[in-house]
């Protein structure tokens, strides 16, 4: 455990870049992986669970190799050509790198072993297991569909068309990686749009896929699979989940003017910068560009007092890792903030409707939890009482930490978290980043 109190020590200023996308990271090396030549990515992201799935590449025959910050070459061996594992894939805390490679593993004429820390053998493997079964891969899990579990790929596997259950672009993901050394078209039928990294990078790398919206308004996916994949030159863009931290610091502390450079702007991604500005928040986009396939802009987010609003639930795929943060400008927000249809935060890397309804009350904020979200009265913009004699229970869960530290920056006493450790899974320069933009005042 490594506890840590979190205060303000003066306004956010300055300019900042946070590290590269996180889904977009764990995709780049399993497509560079599955492309037959070298490929180059710059601005990966370099956290625990992006390393998990680079090791678990590497463990089945791909060459990786980091050739300075951020920048990595990647040799891969081609569709189709995934050797079996040595010893069991130890996926860590990611859930990302474990429902993906899942899919992968699943149509290769391979057996895999998947474990995982405290946390990510609670999470529910049930979801990406049924469509990949109905692939033809077998699967030996806990009970309950859970870690550690092993799988046994399909070869050939059978291409199926399987419509999401639940909002998932990791299950979406899982699928569409098994199509890719399936014969015939796999479909995936999405009736609520989820993040499209998958899509677009999958085609990036020369794999052949369509998106139709069919009469009820769903994405239909089909991807033709025993791809050939082109390897590519991938430019990481910032990820606007981690940004989303400092966008909520700099509006929560009183003389904040914080420049956050090069920030991913996918709309599958980006709802929590529109929620935000509705309830009164300073975000201006600077300097609108693409990089690598990606919307991409500088934003300027400046103090502003907030309002609170009821969150429309059909955003909730787009900002659906923002809400614990969201919740901390709830808190300190006038009015009455309220979020419904957020039952998939009960399945992240802990329950974020309960654990962050307890760290708030514990900050001294007014919150209510029901089944699918949280009700919050907010303070009218005072800071919260912070100073609580126990610290905040984060569950190895790196964004209650971080959600947390910037509760800890709008309190009077500051808001000590149990556990800062699980932050290097998606953002390691976190408090590093936080210091230097304070110190910047
Ligand atoms: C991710 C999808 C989301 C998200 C996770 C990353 C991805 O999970 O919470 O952090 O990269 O596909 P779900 O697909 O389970 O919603």
């Amino acid at each position: 455990m490594r506890p840590r109190r979190f205060t303000a020590t003066g306004p956010l200023r300055g300019r900042i870049r946070v590290p590269g996308d996180k889904s977009i990271s764990h995709r780049s090396l399993m497509l560079s992986s599955l492309a037959v030549g070298e490929s180059r990515v710059t601005g990966l992201l370099e956290g625990e669970d992006v390393l998990s799935t680079a090791a678990a590449m590497r463990a089945m025959g791909a060459d990786i190799e980091r050739t300075g910050p951020g920048e990595w070459r990647i040799n891969g061996v081609g569709v189709g050509a995934l050797l079996q594992p040595a010893q069991a894939l130890d996926m860590g805390n990611s859930g990302t790198s474990t429902r993906l490679l899942m899919g992968l593993v699943a149509s290769h004429p391979i057996t895999a072993c998947f474990t995982g820390d405290a946390s990510l053998s609670k999470r529910p493997m049930g979801r990406v297991i049924a469509p990949l079964s109905e692939m033809g891969a077998t699967f030996t899990a806990y009970p309950g569909g859970r870690l550690p579990l092993m799988v046994q790929g399909a070869a050939p596997a059978v291409p199926i068309a399987y419509r999401l259950p639940v909002a998932s672009a990791q299950v979406k993901s899982a699928v569409l990686l098994a199509g890719l050394n399936t014969p015939g078209t796999t479909t995936v039928i999405e009736p609520v749009p989820t993040r499209d990294h998958s899509e677009r990078m999958l085609r990036g790398f020369g794999a052949e896929l369509t998106v139709e919206i069919d009469g009820e308004g769903a994405r239909v996916i089909r991807l033709r699979g025993e791809a050939d994949l082109k390897p590519q030159v991938i430019d990481v863009p910032g990820d606007p989940s981690s940004a989303a931290f400092f966008a909520v610091a700099a509006l929560l502390v009183p003389g904040s003017d914080l420049v956050i450079e090069n920030v991913g702007l996918n709309p599958t991604r980006a709802a929590l910068f529109d929620v935000l500005r509705q309830m009164g928040g300073s975000i201006e986009e600077l300097d609108a560009r693409d990089v690598g396939g990606e919307p991409v802009a500088d934003l300027r987010v400046r103090h502003s007092p907030l309002t609170g609003i009821a969150v429309d639930p059909a955003v909730v795929p787009s900002m659906v890792d923002e809400f614990p943060v969201l919740f901390v400008a709830a808190a300190l927000a006038t009015g009455r903030t309220v979020t419904t249809g957020l039952e998939e935060l009960r399945v992240k890397e802990s329950d974020r409707i309960s654990a962050m309804r307890a760290a708030l009350e514990l900050a001294g904020a007014t919150v209510r939890e029901t089944e699918d979200g949280l009700i919050i009265d907010g303070t009218g913009g005072d800071p919260l009482r912070g100073g609580a004699n126990h610290p905040v229970v984060t569950h190895l869960d790196h964004r209650i930490a971080m959600a947390m530290a910037v509760a800890g920056l709008a309190s009077k006493a500051g808001v000590e978290v149990d556990d800062t450790r699980p932050i290097a899974t998606s953002f390691p320069t976190f408090e590093a980043l936080l210091a230097g933009a304070m110190q910047a005042a």
